[in-house]
């Protein structure tokens, strides 16, 4: 199916006969992990390279190699029809050259020919064969036709060289193969977004924090960077990988976050505060490790009061150089059982923090932080309800996109 949110896509990975082949199985795992149905291709040569087992278990179906295979089905079309996306990887040269040419004697080169979906290669070969004028020719030529190319990078190959040539690292393949089949409709805009949750120090080796993930938030720095959006994510301790693609500042405490949003925050259209910022720290940070018998028995934290860097962006210290126009976007999370009174809540709270809009999660014990799932209603600054998202974090964080577009 067609792609708009976070939909389940079916995603052909084409893989043909280089040392890269082994880092495609990464791309099919991610996609796999994703939510999204993989078909891999191998050509012959991949199998050299990459077993079929190990194919067929991370991309939970039967490999296909053979133009033979599956005839009475169609095959050598039916995979390019039914596909969202196809992405190549590795694609080596002689692939490069085959597709330019609209070779179809394999599996792959038919699946090309009878796709009308996004293709995308990544291309991988040492440094000579990428900067061979057959090779710039036909990538030039694909390229012209709206094949998309991914890489490669520059770094070590498989010898004792290096330069450009290596395949892109498999994240960044997933995003490109993903952004391939979004709307393009934030493209051209600046989004913040904030995720994770500070930390704020007691001695040098404790702190005071919150059990936030940081999930939702990368969620929300990945799908607008799939719909086109130049992304800064300013990162409070996530417990997941960074996004490719993204501009990533990391951050520590509170005062830390607020420093890096009032640089951030001047040149964005949209700022979205997922982050779990803590709203105190200790009085005084120990210089050395804390000693309990220094301590005693009971002990006693001071603590002061943290600026609220929502509030400070949209009528405090950083509201002045708020630029026209620029929609911020707050998150609550709240304990709350009562679905009216938890609606009370997040209507006072988008009123206090002067938010365009305020996403609204319960959390709890076993709620909200760290799952892969969310639930939320997005409430706007009258207190409306503009949107309500349940489902993968993913998922979740395009509803919110399509809410603010
Ligand atoms: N927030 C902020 N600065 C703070 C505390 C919170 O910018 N010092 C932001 C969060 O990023 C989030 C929103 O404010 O987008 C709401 O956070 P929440 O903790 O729910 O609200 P608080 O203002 O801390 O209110 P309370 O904890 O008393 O409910």
């Amino acid at each position: 199916m067609t792609d708009a949110g976070g939909a389940r896509l079916n995603v052909v990975v084409g893989i043909t006969g280089g040392i890269a082949a082994y880092k495609a199985v990464g791309v099919a795992r991610a996609l796999v992990l994703a939510g999204h149905d993989v078909q891999v291709i191998a050509t012959e040569h991949a199998l050299r390279f990459v077993g079929r087992p190990t194919l067929e278990a991370i991309s939970r179906n039967p490999v296909h190699t053979d133009l033979y295979e599956g005839v009475a089905e169609v095959r050598h079309v039916a995979i390019g029809q039914a596909a969202d996306v196809v992405v190549i990887a590795p694609a080596t040269a002689n692939t490069l050259a085959k597709l330019a040419a609209g070779i179809a004697d394999d599996l792959l080169g038919n699946t090309v020919l009878a796709t009308k979906a996004p293709v995308l290669v990544a291309p991988a070969m040492h440094t000579e064969m990428w900067a061979n004028p057959a090779t710039v020719a036909n990538v030039a030529l694909l390229r012209e036709r709206g094949v998309r190319v991914v890489g490669p990078a520059s770094g070590r190959l498989t010898g004792e060289d290096s330069g450009p040539g290596r395949m892109a690292e498999p994240d960044e393949i997933v995003a490109a193969a993903l952004a391939a089949v979004r709307p393009q409709d934030l493209a051209g805009r600046r989004i913040v977004v904030t995720a994770g949750g500070t930390r704020e120090p007691l001695d040098p080796v404790r702190f005071l924090g919150n059990r936030s993930s940081g999930r939702q938030g990368v969620a929300l720095a990945e799908a607008a960077r799939d719909r086109g959006a130049q992304v800064t994510l300013l990162a409070a301790h996530l417990e997941v990988p960074v996004p490719a693609g993204v501009t990533v500042v990391t951050v520590e405490t509170t005062a830390q976050l607020g420093a890096a949003l009032g640089v951030a925050a001047v040149t964005a259209d949209t700022v979205v505060m997922a982050a779990a910022v803590a709203d105190y720290r200790p009085a005084e940070v120990a210089e050395q490790k804390l000693k309990k018998d220094a301590l005693g028995a009971d002990v006693t934290l001071s603590l002061v009061r943290n600026p609220d860097l929502l509030r400070a962006l949209t009528a405090g210290e950083l509201a002045a150089e708020r630029p026209a126009g620029q929609v911020v976007v707050g998150f609550a999370a709240e304990t709350e059982d009562d679905p009216d009174e938890l609606l009370r809540l997040a209507r006072e709270k988008a009123a206090r923090k002067g938010v365009d809009f305020l996403v609204l999660n319960r959390v709890g014990w076993t709620e909200g932080f760290g799952t892969p799932r969310n639930t939320v209603r997005i409430v706007d600054r009258a207190g409306s309800i503009v949107g309500e998202a349940a489902g993968d974090k993913v998922s979740v964080a395009h509803r919110i996109l399509d809410v603010l577009v």
